[in-house]
């Protein structure tokens, strides 16, 4: 009889036959991995060693600049109620999610943001906090979105919400931050836009776009579908009049373009963000007002800004946030909130592109092998003592030929080795060598932590 996966099993029961064969076959944990299993899922990926050197070090660059403004991390589920993200959105949100029912049937999903997941904690937790509360996060997020360049199905967020206050002097600090962020990484080419939905709502408006209808439209204009946007407009609207008013390159323009549509302060609104920016040391010139930004979520209220990595193509959107409203979600009363993200796996990408130099794996410390067994004790303790130290420490967990132990410190970039024989150990000492310098000084094994202290 030919073996199944399954009957491989010792304890396997055997295959019905038929067709229920294959399934009980699928449904078994089967003792192999099929082919297409060995690739991480579709839109997911693995991070190697020199990966995550290069993530940490650019993430642990931004915390910095989150700290610098006064924010603080949280932390929420990687699941949530699905009805968390539908609540604002609408049903049709879910063919974007990752949406399951767990075991007791909740209606749950990966979140594909954090907005709403932090207003969560904060309507639970510290509504009572004096304002404004300012709260950051770095985390992993879910879209059910087609795969390419700069967009996955798993990918990490860098954000913020600001509650409690979201006036111009807030916003502008807020914008800031987000330059401040791409700066602390190290990209150069970059493009600010600053919009207003209030702009945006007015010239619609203006155009006959009642408040009802204009979501739809706000998701073709987020994309610049000029086309779809002409179709679906009003027989009766000037669609070229909002092109030209999504194309204007300035305050003076975009008010132009407005007309005569009361826009309800959304213009002095920006005004002010730009003054306030300029103080921050964000130049004028360094911002382009863009009153076509939309904004795909359906929470923004206000001012909104995206920061774009021209270089990245269609996928050039490395930040994007704005002031919005949710408490309504909530049951709450309303609160200002503003926010953003930086996709982080972008900003990589964009760094990538630019040519900033990339990272290496750090060599241990020191590399510690013993030449017998008999100081193989020795060698541990020894290794111990450097990492209480503070030192990475790298066991050879064989014992070495002198020649070959050499060979593989070098190997491994260790900047030290720590070696001992049976010739040490008749001598009371173990050999510490400077790789760099090629010193090698022999001393009592209990001294070697003193050692790997002078080593500058
Ligand atoms: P968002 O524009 O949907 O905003 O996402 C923010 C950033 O996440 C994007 O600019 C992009 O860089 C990155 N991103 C989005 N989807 C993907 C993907 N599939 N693959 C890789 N990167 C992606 C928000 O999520 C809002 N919650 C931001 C916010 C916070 N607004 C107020 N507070």
């Amino acid at each position: 009889m030919k073996a199944t996966a399954a009957g491989l099993f010792p304890s396997s029961v055997s295959d019905p036959p038929g067709r229920d064969a294959a399934r009980v076959t699928t449904l078994m944990a089967a003792p192999f991995i099929a082919d297409a299993s060995m690739q991480a899922p579709r839109g997911t990926r693995d991070f190697g060693p020199e990966q995550m050197a290069a993530r940490r070090d650019v993430e642990a660059r931004l915390r910095r600049v989150f700290e610098s403004y006064g924010y603080h991390e949280v932390q929420t589920p990687t699941f949530e109620h699905l009805e968390l993200f539908t609540a604002k959105s609408g049903p049709g949100i879910v063919d974007e999610l990752y949406a399951f029912e767990d075991k007791s049937d909740r209606e749950l999903a990966l979140r594909p943001e954090l907005t709403a997941p932090v207003m969560r904690y904060y309507f639970d937790n510290l509504k009572m906090a004096p304002k404004p509360v300012k709260l950051f996060y770095v985390a992993n997020c879910f879209r059910y979105d087609r795969p390419q360049a700069g967009r996955y199905r798993e990918f990490w967020q860098m954000g913020c919400e600001l509650i409690g206050d979201a006036g111009p002097v807030a916003v502008a600090e807020l914008v800031a931050m987000g330059v401040g962020l791409v700066e602390a990484a190290g990209l150069t080419h970059r493009e600010l836009r600053l919009g207003h939905l209030g702009i945006l709502r007015a010239a619609l408006h203006a155009q006959g776009v009642p408040a009802d209808d204009q979501r739809a439209l706000m998701r073709l204009i987020d994309k610049r579908d000029d086309d779809a946007l002409r179709d679906a407009l009003p027989d009766a609207a000037d669609a070229d009049a909002l092109i030209r008013l999504f194309d204007a390159p300035g305050l003076d323009e975009v008010r132009d373009a407005l007309g005569d549509a009361d826009a309800g302060g959304a213009l002095e609104e920006v005004e002010a963000v730009l003054a306030n920016l300029e103080a921050l040391g964000v130049r004028r010139d360094a911002v382009r007002v863009d009153a076509g930004i939309a904004r795909g979520l359906d929470y923004y209220t206000g001012v909104v800004f995206e920061i774009d990595a021209p270089k990245l193509g269609a996928e050039k959107q490395l930040l994007g946030g704005g002031v919005y409203a949710l408490a309504d979600v909530f049951d709450e009363p309303p609160v200002e909130t503003a926010g953003f993200a930086l996709g982080f796996d972008r900003l990589l990408v964009a760094l990538d592109e630019e040519g900033v130099p990339g990272f290496s794996v750090k060599g241990p410390d020191v590399y510690a092998v013993a030449f017998s067994e008999a100081a193989v004790p020795t060698i541990l303790a020894c290794a111990a003592r450097l990492r209480a130290a503070g030192a990475r420490v790298e066991v050879e967990p064989q014992t070495r030929a002198p020649g070959k132990a050499l060979g593989r410190a070098d190997q491994l970039g260790a900047s030290f080795a720590l070696m001992a024989g049976d010739r040490e150990l008749a001598d009371g000492v173990v050999a510490f060598k400077n790789l760099a310098s090629g010193d090698q000084a022999s001393v009592p094994p209990e001294t070697v932590a003193d050692r790997w202290a002078e080593r500058a």
